[in-house]
């Protein structure tokens, strides 16, 4: 089947969310993370079952988080409609979920069929993503006090104004030392780099730039979402472990090779995620007196969605 319009596969997009969060909600805060990562997986996977038309998983659950299931290559819908490809995460932020922390979303990102990116055996990759307004000054290579001034130019602040979301990680240690140093202010959740990038896009959020290394399919997720909204990602993989490198090398890829969102989604693409356990982004799902209520965001050709969704038992 040729591309289509592959805009008609929101509605499967939000259900798959939906479903991914309701199951995943009933594990918050259960101490349980790889529970709760399967209930989510489990119900995504059969809600994309029906998904009209024929979809690869390009980059899913995978090797990283052991899972059986939405594994890379995995096929999924009825086969009746447009080929496309998926990005997924059911449970972004697994640990929030099963500490009950704020922040876990039930995510996935559709791009038309051989469009997005694959990270191969790389688990882990640098990130860069700013607003609309500064996607053309940013470069992977510049020391990060280059890329504050050039990123404050281009929003018309100063570096002192800035507020910059890196995820509180050992390996982040000296990248928050020298931001900070810099003057600019910093956001250090535990977790999360879906989320510190839609922050980064929602002209709601007080956040300019998300910079350091997070997982390959949250980075693909977000360059959809970016790429939907004109925004500005740079990535490029960035192994934790010599094993990484190893695999990463003796699939023929390139440790230097910088992917720009363009590359990491190289057409029409959606983002769609359903809050789990709630935050600043989106409640958890509400049950209750014969309802259950479901948040959700759509990011898709330059607009935000915010979804509402109640459904009748
Ligand atoms: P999970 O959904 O696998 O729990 O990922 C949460 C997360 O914080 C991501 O947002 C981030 O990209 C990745 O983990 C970073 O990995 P690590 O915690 O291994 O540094």
């Amino acid at each position: 089947m040729p591309d289509a319009d592959i805009s008609t596969l929101e509605a499967v997009a939000l259900a798959a969310t939906r479903s991914a969060a309701v199951a995943g909600y009933a594990w918050v805060g259960r101490n349980d993370q790889k529970a709760a990562d399967a209930a989510a997986t489990s119900a995504m996977r059969a809600a994309l079952a029906d998904a009209p038309g024929r979809g690869t998983v390009v980059i899913g659950e995978g090797e990283k988080d052991d899972a059986p299931m939405l594994f890379n290559g995995e096929l999924v819908g009825n086969g009746h409609g447009p080929d496309f490809d998926i990005a997924v995460d059911p449970l972004e932020g697994t640990s929030f979920c099963a500490r009950d922390l704020p922040g876990s979303l039930a995510t996935i990102a559709f791009g038309e069929a051989g469009t997005l990116w694959s990270p191969g055996p790389g688990f882990y990759m640098d990130k860069i993503v700013v607003p609309p307004r500064a996607k053309d000054v940013i470069d992977l290579d510049d020391p990060p006090e280059q890329t504050l001034v050039k990123v404050a130019e281009a929003l018309g602040k100063k570096v002192a104004d800035l507020r910059v979301v890196i995820m509180d990680k050992p390996r982040h240690k000296e990248l928050i030392a020298r931001v900070l140093q810099a003057g600019a202010a910093v956001q250090t959740p535990a977790g999360g780099d879906v989320g510190g990038s839609l922050a980064v896009l929602m002209p709601t959020f007080d956040i300019d730039l998300l910079l350091g290394v997070g997982g390959t399919p949250e980075g693909v997720m977000t360059a959809a979402a970016v790429r939907a909204l004109g925004g500005g990602m740079l990535g490029r993989l960035a192994p934790q472990r010599d094993e990484e490198a190893d695999a990463i090398r003796a699939a023929g890829m390139s440790l230097e090779r910088v992917y720009d969102c363009a590359e990491l989604v190289a057409g029409d693409a959606f983002f769609v995620a359903s809050g789990v356990n709630g935050g600043p982004l989106l409640g958890r799902p509400r049950t209750g007196g014969g309802t259950t209520v479901v948040e959700s965001l759509l990011i898709s050709r330059g607009q935000i969605r915010h979804v509402t969704h109640t459904t009748f038992d």
